[in-house]
């Protein structure tokens, strides 16, 4: 079954030709970047008006390879409404004048099944979706930070998450605070990369939730994180000691994020521990972090479950990601009916 897939939820409009729900036939992402680089930041405006632009050649791309289409899938939420409203609009007109059925698709759930795609033709290096649960999901990008219990397959509950700023906010709005340009997340990575992790690191925040703040959302304080005050300590750390050259801010950015990634796996073994899990499932722009990557396989080791993560090209924001998992949604949620909504603030597990 060819499913063919639409994403527009942030800044990337993105079409994926997916047959079976792992096997990616067609897979192309116009990227906004560039765009928004000048702000620092994603601008709505400018992203809805540059989906709209952009849209039908990036779908006539995917639809090149001339692949039969059985269903459309399409995110639906969360994001930006007014980028989700372009995707969604379009996948509506191509399920009418296909002829088949519309399938909406959770964004966070389908960055948890980045794992299990692979490339046409060169097969799949893990097993089915199925045989890794139950697992614990890790979605980490620009708008989440999640942790996720997948009792089965296409089943989601949040169990903790960030109460604030998500990691990739995190990244990003350090480096525009430290002029190294954006997206932050890469470029810190780049920074610190060659800095040897040692005691005498600059030290910031460790991403734990104020008190009381996490039972007021219903989570276990536990397993939620709090990356706002982050970016202050940055603030007042660089007011204080301005870095004279590359190599102290270099030792900075690697202590920031030291502080994150040092979150990240600490809420992760902790939430390894609370059930009999067979598998780390890892998705998200942030999951492209190389300190993150080393420190969840550590994690992972020690909590005796593999860690599968994405290939590079399938971490950050894409459409076969959509269109692989609306495979299995199709099973759970039906056919959605050609008049759904977007839902910006839709969670997994909605
Ligand atoms: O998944 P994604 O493309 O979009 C969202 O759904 O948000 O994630 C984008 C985020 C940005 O915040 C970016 O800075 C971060 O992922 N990111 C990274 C890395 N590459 C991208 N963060 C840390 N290290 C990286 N190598
Ligand atoms: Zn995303």
């Amino acid at each position: 079954m060819n499913i063919l897939g639409v994403e527009t939820s942030c800044d990337e409009t993105a079409c994926a030709v997916v047959k079976d729900g792992r096997e990616v036939l067609a897979n192309v992402v116009y990227t906004q970047i560039p765009l928004h680089q000048p702000y620092g930041g994603v601008v709505p405006e400018v992203a809805s008006r540059a989906h709209i632009e952009k849209i039908h050649g990036v779908v006539q791309e995917a639809m090149k390879g001339g692949a039969s289409i059985d269903a459309v899938a399409v995110t639906y939420g969360p994001g930006l409404a007014s980028s989700l409203l372009v995707g969604l609009n379009a996948a509506k007109g191509l399920a009418l004048s296909l002829g088949v059925p519309l399938i909406g698709v959770n964004h966070i759930e389908a960055h948890l099944h980045t794992p299990f795609l692979f490339d046409a033709g060169s097969g799949a290096t893990v097993g089915s979706p199925e045989s890794y649960m139950p697992a614990l999901g890790l979605a980490v990008s620009g708008g989440h930070t999640t942790w996720i219990d997948m009792p089965s397959y296409g089943e989601y509950k949040i169990i903790g998450q960030t109460l604030d700023d998500a990691a990739g906010e995190a990244f990003d709005k350090a480096a525009k605070l430290l002029g190294l340009g954006y997206p932050g997340g890469p470029v810190i990575d780049r920074w610190a990369r060659n800095v040897p992790i040692t005691d005498d690191l600059p030290r910031f925040p460790k991403g734990a939730p104020r008190p009381g703040t996490a039972a007021l959302a219903g989570l276990d304080a536990e397993l939620c994180v709090s990356f706002s005050g982050l970016k202050t300590a940055l603030l007042y750390s660089v007011r204080k000691n301005p870095p004279k050259d590359d190599a102290e801010k270099a030792r900075i950015v690697a202590g920031y994020q030291e502080a994150i990634v040092g979150a990240l796996a600490n809420r992760t073994a902790r939430a390894l521990k609370r059930r009999p899990y067979k598998a780390l499932v890892v998705g998200g722009g942030v999951s492209l972090n190389g300190r993150l990557r080393a420190r969840l396989a550590e994690v992972a080791q020690a909590a005796g479950v593999p860690l599968l993560l994405a290939q590079p090209k399938y971490c950050g924001d894409n459409a076969a990601m959509i269109a692989g998992l609306a495979y299995w949604r199709r099973n759970v949620t039906g056919d959605a009916a050609l008049a759904v909504d977007v839902d910006p603030t839709l969670q997994p597990g909605d």
